[in-house]
């Protein structure tokens, strides 16, 4: 039987001392919940009916050095921010592709949660061992669980787990820019689990490429071999308004990877928001600016060498093909901290009183009901 865990009525967003920033136009605030619901739906079940590659499937892909770069990327934002014994929240684990990488910074706990249900079925499997019999057991005890963690509050479900040291949102948080209320949702989430001092570390759209991008072409669309961006009539001027930051809707392909509808999310709004709720940034860089700077370190181009994805990861960036590179452009890196003290005693929790097993199995995933 699958546990659930309803949510009832919202938990409050937190009164801060300053003024909440507030974009509603409240003629659309309640209409909208249809749309968003039926984009959440969309991209939930575009990922749940992605299923798991074989090895020589993966290295057939035409993006795949675009994979192996974003590994990189990840790993290295990972490398950098995770310390041994860590307790991490993992926001859109997806098939939990990033599960070997934490396991390599030996975190003492990890929670992975995310609304699509096969991608949850294949994070399982992949921590549990079933997917690689040759790979040794994951050193770290986790727990899974399947919901729209832009939409639940996460703070009850999550009690005995919190406070995490980490929280990381690979290549998800755009998805919660579709409203004002899942934006600030996905940040209260964040927020309200890390222990103070704790970090937040992403990958998401950036919003600054895409526009001028936009602007530099005749039409709606543009791309390359390997992928297509498409803005609707309602952009038509190519213009935003900064009082309307959320919901800027744009249909996104990407070769052997996604087909789905995103949104836009203007970093600056996004800091000032991360900022109410006590994340305070540490860096954003784009993906290309975040490479050439870590490029710079030695074990960084080891790591980029033994992956393949810019050929011997120094000059030679021969393995990578140029529509590959630009897909790269499209992405940024940010990374917030949580303001605050850090409280050594919490830090050292450890796996007391938190559920996390070291076998999963199908009745162990946690699924959060919403009315979807
Ligand atoms: C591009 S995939 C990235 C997966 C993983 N983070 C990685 O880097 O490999 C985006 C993931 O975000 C998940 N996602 C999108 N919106 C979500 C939401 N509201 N709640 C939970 N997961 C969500 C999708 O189901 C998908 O698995």
């Amino acid at each position: 039987m699958k546990r659930r865990y309803e949510h009832g009525a919202s938990t409050p967003l937190p009164s801060n001392s300053k003024p909440r920033i507030s974009y509603h136009d409240d003629e659309n605030r309640f209409s909208e919940d249809e749309n968003t619901k039926d984009l959440a739906r969309k991209v939930a079940e575009h990922y749940s009916a992605r299923t798991n590659q074989t090895l020589e499937e993966r290295e057939a892909s035409p993006i795949i050095h675009l994979k192996k770069l974003n590994n990189w990327i990840k790993s290295v934002l990972i490398q950098l921010y995770a310390r041994r014994g860590d307790a991490v929240l993992d926001m859109g684990c997806g098939k939990g592709g990033d599960l070997i990488k934490w396991d390599k910074a030996q975190i003492g706990y990890y929670v992975g949660i995310d609304m699509a249900e096969g991608s949850i079925e294949d994070c399982r499997t992949r921590y549990n061992g079933e997917a690689d019999a040759r790979r040794k057991k994951f050193t770290f005890p986790a727990r899974l669980l399947c919901g729209d963690c832009f939409e639940v509050p996460l703070d009850r479900v999550l009690e005995d787990d919190a406070p995490f040291d980490i929280c990381s949102c690979q290549f998800a948080l755009h998805y919660s820019w579709q409203t004002e209320a899942r934006a600030r949702r996905a940040l209260e989430n964040v927020a309200s689990l890390l222990r103070p001092g704790g970090i937040f570390i992403g990958t998401m759209p950036d919003a600054n490429v895409l526009i001028q991008k936009l602007r530099n072409v005749e039409g709606l669309t543009f791309g390359n071999s390997v992928y297509s961006i498409s803005f609707n009539e309602a952009h038509s001027q190519k213009k935003f308004d900064s009082s309307k930051p959320f919901g800027i809707q744009y249909t996104f392909h990407l070769e052997d990877a996604v087909d789905c509808p995103e949104c836009i999310v203007p970093f600056r709004i996004f800091k000032s928001l991360a900022d109410e709720y006590g994340l305070e940034l540490l860096l954003v860089k784009n993906s290309h600016e975040f490479v050439d700077e870590y490029l710079k370190k030695l074990e960084f181009v080891d790591l980029m060498r033994r992956l393949g994805a810019l050929g011997d990861g120094k000059n030679n960036h021969s393995t990578i093909s140029e529509d590959e590179w630009e897909v790269a452009y499209l992405y940024l890196v940010f990374v917030f901290k949580k303001r605050g003290q850090p409280d050594t005693q919490q830090r050292s929790k450890g796996n007391k009183g938190r559920n996390g097993l070291t076998q999963i199995s199908k009745s162990d995933i946690m699924f959060i009901k919403t009315d979807r």
